[in-house]
């Protein structure tokens, strides 16, 4: 594995969660592997469970690690060729990614997208650049329109514990106070179309995911329906795409699509964390038994560990 910036990266899926759940029983049989490599983690925004499972992973096979949280301790980038930079940007993309290269061996990067430029947010501006000025193999811990890793993680998850041979899946997007990106929805959904499952998609008129994303997958849009006899649900929240970036008018409106213990029936609770209590989910499902979220934030860890693996190996 030369990068792993999307799904696209990933040239055999079995092969890949299988060697995850191999790293997951025996997390150190490879510390020999990054012995001297770093891994350079820049956050241009927030995060838990990727920064402390990424940085486990690199740890688990031997490599340093470098965090940096790029909009509080670094300078401003540009990423614009040609720009006069007399405004509020201090350096360009193309030194950083050059310098940066030569202090990493690996770099890792989280950019959430600007929900308010759809052509700037679907560019991959942030990450695009550091693929393309970076000497080293580039990592997304999440950028304006994937989540790569965590849908990694998602399948991982499926795969321990399903008890079909293809299993239901359904993606239900669920109520929010605020605009959320896209961008987990949009890699589950490219995972669920990679494997052997039965999978819809089901959220109110209106938020509509891309076609680039959806492609041939069902689309329900009544929630009860889509959630009939389903293995597994995977809640997630995102805004509207087509009116790009809004979300409804009232904290209210859509209500009724919270996940409840009547809505999930006997089906596991997934979701990428973190999650709103009583708002996404009722306390009720998150604390019951057919939540397997805390499992899923587990295989965080293996997920980046498997795809960090793949890279040194590639670049050994
Ligand atoms: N699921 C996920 O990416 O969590 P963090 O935002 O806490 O990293």
């Amino acid at each position: 594995m030369k990068k792993y910036t999307s799904l696209d990266d990933i040239t055999d899926l079995k092969e890949l969660i299988a060697e995850a759940r191999e790293l997951k029983k025996n997390p150190y049989a490879f510390e020999e592997l990054g012995k001297r490599k770093r891994l350079v983690m820049l956050f241009f925004n927030s995060s838990l469970r990727t920064r402390l499972s990424t940085e486990k992973a690199a740890c688990n096979l031997g490599m340093d690690v470098t965090v940096m949280n790029f909009n509080s301790d670094a300078w401003k980038l540009e990423f614009e060729d040609g720009t006069v930079m007399d405004a509020d940007t201090s350096e360009h993309i193309k030194e950083a990614a050059k310098v940066i290269s030569q202090y990493g061996d690996v770099i890792a990067v989280r950019a959430f997208p600007t929900l308010t430029d759809k052509a700037k947010d679907e560019s991959e501006y942030v990450i695009s650049n550091f693929v393309k000025y970076a000497s080293v193999p580039v990592v997304n811990m999440e950028s304006a329109t994937a989540h790569p890793l965590q849908a990694l993680a998602d399948a991982i998850t499926i795969t321990e514990l399903s008890q079909k041979k293809k299993p239901k899946v359904v993606l239900s997007w669920a109520p929010h106070p605020k605009a959320l990106p896209h961008a987990v929805a949009n890699s589950f959904i490219g995972m669920m179309q990679k494997m052997d499952v039965e999978f819809t998609v089901t959220h109110p008129e209106g938020y509509e995911l891309s076609d680039t994303t959806i492609q041939d997958t069902s689309v329900e849009y009544n929630q009860d329906k889509a959630l009939e006899d389903a293995d597994f649900v995977y809640v997630k929240n995102w805004s509207s795409y087509k009116d790009y970036g809004k979300v409804s008018a009232t904290p209210e409106t859509h209500k009724d699509w919270t996940i409840t213990p009547k809505k999930l029936g006997s089906a596991k609770f997934m979701h990428c964390l973190p999650v709103r209590r009583n708002v996404i989910v009722a306390d009720e499902v998150l604390d019951g038994e057919n939540s397997i979220v805390i499992e899923q934030a587990n295989n965080r860890t293996f997920s980046a560990q498997v795809v960090l693996k793949k890279i040194l190996e590639n670049a050994s």
